[in-house]
């Protein structure tokens, strides 16, 4: 009988985490006077380890045995063979995903919460700040910031705070504590509730507020923490693709395609980047990052510098982009209504290394249920966008009769999503399109700032 888990003991769990920054190079974020900014002008934001982490281009990075430690509470994570999936697709593709939904808060992001919430506890903070969109991220950083006795504070996007109350009750479990975004608590909220009493809020406006809250505290104990898009967050997610490679060996496998949802981009590029690394040096393997078609920003938006928050209070990063100030729909994968992409990412679709596609929320939610009814996890909203693209490339090998490997990451589970899950099968979710005319209105933005470079590698 096919195994249907490959599992790593804890003490095969890689040691350190992959740089892509060794193999390929960036437009340097810029300041307000749009020079490169420099390391110290972070220091009020994040704690200097982590900064230095954020321009570092050493190819492999120690991983702390404190934050060894507590990854093994739920890590190594296992890599599954989607038997069922491919019975019911009748499809001679072989099928894996690495499950980061079995993590505390059910979701890929503790892999940065857990080192983010370590280095800021050794640097002398005391308190964090953040965003969350769907909720998961809120839960993640509450969760490490548990582990290391931080206090935690968390602005959630208005739409999901109502959609998902439970989210809030899991952060306050774990000590943190939860607003709804924009709130009357800071100066970007007010400015913003002012103008949309009404606002579902965005990823944007929450950025800002942390950020905000972080650098106003006059004990200078606070510091802000963003749970994907920066170089840091990306490297620390790499340990699921390291593992996923161990794994795939023990079975003498290897991929043909790689998949993951991207919002950010960070599970996508924990997944793929330990295997961007290999198609550098010559492997054949398509990668594709998958997006919302109603926030499509890989697949739509062109390659500008933007600000990563609606208020502009972070640098100008290279990446592609809607515009800081794109509303994204409320749709119901939270954590794929962000403006921007991280810009390893975007830096790797310029450079033609991944193939960004994006679906449609009805067709994600199908995706979703054939999962669910299949390999027996509901996932999150987010992760369905990547399911979605699984079924697709499935379907394709039985037309072509190729026994392809597929690697997808199923980055969270969906039992705190479930208001959607009913939505959906009573039929009253519908497809959201990017609205006319948001494109050519950031143009009109992205004029006055400066323009990355198409940089090659070597
Ligand atoms: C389960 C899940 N998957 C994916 C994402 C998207 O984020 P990222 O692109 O950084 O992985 C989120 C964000 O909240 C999430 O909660």
């Amino acid at each position: 009988m096919t195994n249907r888990k490959i599992l790593l003991t804890e003490d095969e769990m890689p040691r350190q985490w992959y740089n892509i920054l060794a193999d390929i190079k960036l437009n340097p974020p810029l300041g307000p006077d749009g020079n490169p900014i420099k390391p110290e002008d972070l220091a009020p934001v994040f704690p200097m380890k982590l900064i230095e982490q954020e321009v570092s281009t050493q190819r492999w990075i120690d991983i702390p045995d404190a934050v060894q430690s507590v990854y093994r509470i739920w890590r190594p994570s296992p890599l599954v063979r989607a038997l069922s999936l491919e019975k019911v697709l009748d499809t001679p593709a072989r099928i894996y995903f690495k499950n980061e939904s079995v993590s505390p808060p059910g979701s890929h992001k503790p892999n940065t919460a857990v080192p983010q919430a370590y280095y800021n506890k050794i640097s002398g903070i005391e308190r964090m700040t953040t965003e969350t969109g769907a909720g998961q991220w809120g839960c993640a950083l509450s969760f490490a910031c548990s582990q290391f006795g931080l206090e935690c504070k968390v602005f959630m996007v208005r739409v999901s705070f109502d959609q998902k109350p439970y989210r809030k009750s899991m952060m306050e479990v774990w000590n943190g504590r939860c607003v709804a975004s924009p709130s009357n608590e800071t100066r970007a909220g007010r400015e913003i509730l002012a103008k949309f009493p009404d606002t579902p809020g965005s990823l944007g406006i929450a950025i800002s507020e942390a950020i905000e809250a972080a650098v106003s505290d006059p004990s200078g104990k606070t510091r802000y923490s963003l749970g994907s898009v920066l170089n840091h967050v990306m490297l620390h997610q790499t340990i699921i693709g390291l593992e996923a490679k161990l794994q795939l060996a023990k079975v003498g496998d290897y991929p043909d395609v790689i998949i993951g949802c991207a919002g950010g981009g960070s599970n996508f590029a924990g997944l793929a980047f330990p295997f961007v690394l290999d198609k550098i040096n010559g492997k054949a393997i398509e990668i594709y990052p998958v997006e919302p078609a109603a926030c499509p920003t890989l697949t739509k938006a062109p390659f500008v510098y933007d600000h990563g928050d609606t208020a502009g209070y972070t640098p100008l990063l290279p990446m592609h982009s809607l515009g800081h100030s794109f509303m994204p729909p409320p749709l119901h994968a939270g954590g794929l209504r962000y403006h921007g992409m991280a810009p390893t990412v975007s830096q790797l679709v310029d450079e033609g290394l991944l193939t960004p596609k994006s679906v449609n929320q009805l067709e994600s939610y199908a995706a979703g249920i054939t999962l669910a009814r299949s390999e027996g996890i509901i996932p999150a909203p987010e992760t369905t966008h990547a399911l979605a693209t699984v079924i697709e490339e499935a379907q394709k090998a039985k037309e072509e009769g190729r026994e392809k490997v597929i690697l997808f990451n199923w980055s969270g589970h969906g039992l705190l999503d479930l208001g959607a899950y009913d939505k959906f099968l009573a039929g009253q979710l519908s497809n959201f399109e990017l609205p006319e005319g948001v494109i050519a209105e950031s143009e009109k933005v992205f004029a006055h700032y400066p323009k990355p470079a198409h940089l090659k590698r070597g």
